[in-house]
Order: C-alpha cells, then structure tokens, then sequence
C-alpha cells in the first residue's frame, strides 16, 4: 500500500497546463526523431536472426491527466521501424511516456499490432539523465498480456528498456524482451538498441497552446 488520500475524487488545485515544462526526465524524449543504426536480435527456427533498423519516432505531449489526485504528465508516441533502404512496416508501436511529478514513476504503455500491450514501470529524478522501466507477464502493476498464439508459441515473460538521454538532440535505448519460444528449453532475449537524433520539435499541448 501507498499513502494515497482518502478522498479519490479531488484533483490537484493550480495544474500548470504546460506538459513540457513538467515532464521530468521524459522531456528529452519529447519531438521527433530519426535513428538509422538499430540493432534487433529475434528468434528464427532454432536460432535467432540479426538485423539493422531504421526508426523514426514521434512523440508529442498530451493534456495533463488525473486520475482524481493523481497526475501524469506524458507523451503520445508512435514508433515505426523498416529495414535500411525498405518501406515495409519491420515494427509498429504506439503509446504513452508518462512522469507522475509527485513521485517520479515513469510509466510506458506499449501496444504492437502482433496484438500485445505491455504496461512498463521505473522510477527516476526529475533531472535524471537515464532510467530504466520493466514488465513482467503476470503483474497487474506492470505487465504483458498477448494473444492466445503469442502465449503458445512466443510466451512474453518479461520487458526491460534502458534510456539514455545524450543532450538535448539525441537519446538512445537497450531493449530486452525475453520471450520463451515453443520447443527451446531456454528463455531467448529478444533485444533492440537504438540512438535516435532529433529532425523535428515537440508541438505544444492544446492546452498550452490554448
Ligand atoms: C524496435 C523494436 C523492435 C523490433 C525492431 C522488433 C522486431 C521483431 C522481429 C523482426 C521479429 C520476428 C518477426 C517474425 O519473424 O515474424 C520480432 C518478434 C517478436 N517481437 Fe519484436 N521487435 C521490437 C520490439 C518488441 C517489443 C517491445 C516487444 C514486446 C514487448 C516485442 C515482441 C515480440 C514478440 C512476442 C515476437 C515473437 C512473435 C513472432 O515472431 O511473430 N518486440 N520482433
């Protein structure tokens, strides 16, 4: 348990409308972005299967949100993945970063049309320049919840993403996806790294611009 108030419904008085002066350490993931070295490793037959990326994000601040006394702040992001010199879809992700400046929980939502949705949960400064949010199938906290065939033949038990920011213009990832893969005895890490440099700004909130 937490020490959250006993009245539920009553939001925070004064919210400053202005989601990119209050998004903590999310704000350096704030704008557009383009990153040409990826690095993916996922399964194929009886091994696994390397493979460069191209990517291109877009992430863009929302309204702030309460759930009654509390309050995100966050990004509605969209991830889009091809192979270098290719236009087909490699990997599709749509979401929301958010910062709880009351606490420094970092939640990321993760949704790919392979129909999986993850909830991911870390903690970190205001000012930090890393953080960490993880997954782990089974946790209502935090979670992973996939298709019927997913869970048969690709099981996702857990999710780790690491975030540096680099300076204003640039951040980088490390992603593990640890799946258990029908018919191998042990767990294969699914992993993705990425920099990403910015090519656009984030546009304000409505709100903001309001
Ligand atoms: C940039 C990030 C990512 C890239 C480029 C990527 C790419 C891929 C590729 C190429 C495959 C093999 C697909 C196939 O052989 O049909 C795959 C499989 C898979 N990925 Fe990812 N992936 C990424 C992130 C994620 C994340 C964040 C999750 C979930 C948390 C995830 C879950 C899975 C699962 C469950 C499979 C096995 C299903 C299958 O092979 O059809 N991936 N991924």
């Amino acid at each position: 348990m937490t020490d959250y108030p006993a009245d539920i419904f009553s939001e925070q008085p004064d919210i400053d409308p202005d989601t990119l002066a209050n998004l903590g350490p999310l704000r350096g993931l704030a704008g557009v972005w383009e990153g040409v070295k990826g690095q993916d490793v996922n399964p194929f037959g009886d091994g696994e299967r390397r493979q460069a990326y191209v990517e291109r994000i877009e992430a863009q601040p929302t309204d702030p949100q309460s759930n009654g006394p509390q309050l995100f702040y966050g990004l509605r992001y969209h991830v889009h993945v091809t192979k270098p010199g290719e236009t087909e879809t490699y990997h599709d992700q749509v979401g929301y970063w958010l910062w709880e400046p009351a606490t420094g929980l970092i939640t990321h939502t993760i949704a790919i049309p392979r129909g999986q949705v993850v909830l991911a949960q870390g903690r970190a400064a205001a000012d930090a320049r890393s953080f960490e949010v993880t997954a782990q199938r089974g946790g209502t906290e935090n979670g992973i919840c996939s298709t019927a065939f997913l869970e048969y033949a690709f099981r996702t038990d857990s999710f780790r993403m690491q975030v540096t920011l680099n300076g204003d213009d640039s951040w980088s990832y490390v992603e593990d996806t640890v799946l258990s893969v029908r018919g191998r005895s042990e767990p294969f890490h699914h992993t993705d790294q990425n920099s990403l440099r910015r090519v656009g700004p984030p546009i304000p909130n409505p709100l903001a611009r309001g």
